[in-house]
């Protein structure tokens, strides 16, 4: 199944390298959330191929949704195009992330660079790699030599919870800190010791499924704000190289977060109808 989905993601970056910077369509989800032909594109691509092995197994895509349930042990998480503002502005950073959940966990996760050509991978308990090369976390062990990711939600405009408080808090406190714009490969950045810790709120399971692996994989710690377990159907994560990670929680604990334990349940109880 990894090879599988090494093949299909790989595949899909094609697309978005044929297709940058020649986009004649945008829609709009919402006030700031875009929607481009090649987001389409990809995710049928990526759609068909699994269909074509693994029919009976449930999918998950950003785009589509939850239309293909149909209640198996499996389930792909898909996010055909992550940094799809990126992408519309020919900004060349964005990638495609596939997960693979088994009875409720995920156990492989594929992240492709199609720019760069860098594809990042993990399997449950086997380790992280690059291009076939295995990859662990930095050895920073102190925020205020830390390079820091993070990003913003497509509601920052509507709601209070907006990460501003942190992004400013992490400011004065890291060494610097980078909104680059796709959650997958800021995930894949922390996993390979690009960056030392992430955080984000609001995001969604097909953002961080595979990502999220990537970074257990490579020896490093995915928990919620407040150290929690992860939960891919959450709506917050922190995860760093383990060292800075209370560091970073503690930071975290002066700023707004949501509710605890807060799932995105509708995601959860789907059948194919
Ligand atoms: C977005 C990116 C971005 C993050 C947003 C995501 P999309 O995904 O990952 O970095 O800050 O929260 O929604 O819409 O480009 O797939
Ligand atoms: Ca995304
Ligand atoms: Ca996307």
């Amino acid at each position: 199944m990894i090879k599988l989905a090494k093949k299909i993601a790989q595949g899909a970056g094609a697309i978005q390298r044929r297709h940058l910077g020649r986009i004649k369509n945008i829609r709009f989800k919402g006030d700031i959330n875009l929607l481009t032909e090649v987001d389409q594109a990809c995710e049928k691509f990526i759609i068909d191929k699994i269909k074509a092995h693994y029919p009976d197994h449930d999918i998950l895509a950003e785009e589509s949704g939850t239309s293909y349930s149909q209640s198996s042990d499996y389930r792909w998480i898909i996010d055909p195009l992550d940094g799809t503002t990126n992408y519309a502005h020919g900004y060349p950073f964005f990638g495609v992330s596939i997960g693979l959940e088994y009875r409720g966990k995920i156990v492989c996760g594929v992240v492709y660079d199609p720019i760069r050509d860098e594809l990042f991978s993990a399997v449950k308990d086997k380790g992280a790699d690059l291009n076939g090369k295995p990859i662990c976390v930095s050895k920073n062990q102190s925020l205020k030599k830390s390079l820091l990711a993070t990003g913003f939600a497509y509601n920052v405009h509507e709601t209070e919870i907006d990460n501003l408080d942190h992004f400013s808090n992490f400011i004065k406190t890291a060494q610097a800190v980078r909104r680059d714009g796709t959650a997958a490969l800021d995930l894949c950045y922390v996993a390979c010791g690009r960056f030392d810790g992430y955080w984000e709120l609001g995001l969604w399971p097909w953002d961080v499924a595979a990502g999220y692996l990537i970074v257990e994989e490579a020896g490093g710690r995915v928990t919620q704000f407040r150290g929690t377990s992860f939960d891919v159907y959450g709506k917050e994560i922190v995860a760093s190289n383990g060292l800075i990670h209370d560091e970073m929680k503690t930071s975290l604990a002066r700023g707004k977060v949501p509710k605890e334990g807060q799932r995105r349940q509708e995601l959860l109880n789907i059948r194919k109808t």
